[in-house]
């Protein structure tokens, strides 16, 4: 495994491969790995010849009174993870704007919605940070977690809109024995935060339940999971949302296919979660 931290030595490396007919599979993170990025790593590894991961926390994807300086870092356990599920490349870039930096990559109107009404200038700092990850390696294919649906939903207009001439992969949710969906911010749950936790995945699962026995009012359906998330006491709702899953519209039904997305702050932790909500 080779750990790289210039852009050049990524592209030099990765041109070569591509040279010998190779085909390159690019995992973006923020690091902290944990089980939802190996998940990733895994399926990049049987798909592509050649797997960069890169572990960079990107600084334009917070605001400003967001958790940047404290988002936790491990660079030498990321490695030997990256090691056992057999990547071939880390970047873990020193530098990734210059000061000249001027330029934004701004996906309308999706972004403006769920996670966006709380976090304004957020997928502008991913959408930008992807797009120069994905310049420098310029992969056949590049993995995101359904956990992120939003942004994986961003990306991959990002890319048709842009021919970037990227396959987007969306891989499910990975998560805790008792439901919660994996994040690097789970560790900022106190003991009790964190046994409240997995309520959001039990939310979720009463909305599927009530779809499965065929309702499809979307006020009903979120009324019943803010309920259940009221049993987190600690918590606070910042959004339950139901909506079209090619769009992100709000929908007043269920249709066949409906993203059912939540976020809740445990003090100043925000976790998310969503379910596709489908009638079979
Ligand atoms: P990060 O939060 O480190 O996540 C990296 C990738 O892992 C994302 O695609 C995310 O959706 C996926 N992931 C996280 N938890 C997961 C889980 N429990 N199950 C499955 N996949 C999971 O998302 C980012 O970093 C950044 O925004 C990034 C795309 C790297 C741009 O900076």
């Amino acid at each position: 495994m080779n750990l790289l931290k210039e852009k050049q030595e990524v592209r030099d490396i990765v041109t070569q491969a591509r040279a010998r007919g190779r085909s390159v599979g690019l995992v973006p993170t923020m690091g902290y790995l944990h089980e939802g990025h190996l998940s990733l790593v895994r399926q990049a590894r049987a798909e592509n010849d050649l797997v960069v991961v890169s572990i960079y926390v990107n600084p334009t994807q917070f605001g400003p009174t967001e958790d940047l300086g404290r988002y936790p870092r491990d660079l030498e356990r990321d490695l030997s993870l990256c090691r056992e599920v057999g990547v071939d490349i880390v970047w873990n870039p020193l530098e990734m704007y210059d000061s000249g930096h001027r330029t934004w990559v701004v996906v309308e109107e999706l972004t403006e919605r769920l996670c966006g009404i709380s976090r304004p200038s957020h997928f502008r700092g991913v959408t930008t940070v992807v797009a120069k990850l994905f310049g420098v390696v310029r992969p056949d294919r590049a993995y995101f977690g359904q956990k992120d649906a939003q942004q994986a939903f961003v990306i991959r207009r990002m890319t048709q809109d842009l021919d970037m001439g990227v396959d987007i992969v969306v891989c499910p949710t990975i998560r805790e024995a008792d439901g919660l969906a994996m994040s690097s911010r789970n560790v900022y749950l106190t003991p009790e935060q964190r046994t409240q936790a997995p309520l959001l995945r039990r939310a979720l699962m009463a909305a599927e339940e009530m779809v499965a026995t065929g309702e499809r009012r979307v006020a009903t359906i979120r009324a019943r999971v803010e309920e259940v998330l009221a049993a987190a006491t600690l918590g606070r709702i910042d959004y339950v949302e139901i909506v079209n899953t090619q769009t992100l519209q709000g929908v007043e039904e269920i249709g066949s296919e409906s993203l059912l997305a939540l976020a809740v702050f445990f003090g100043k932790t925000r976790l998310i979660d969503n379910t596709i909500l489908r009638i079979s």
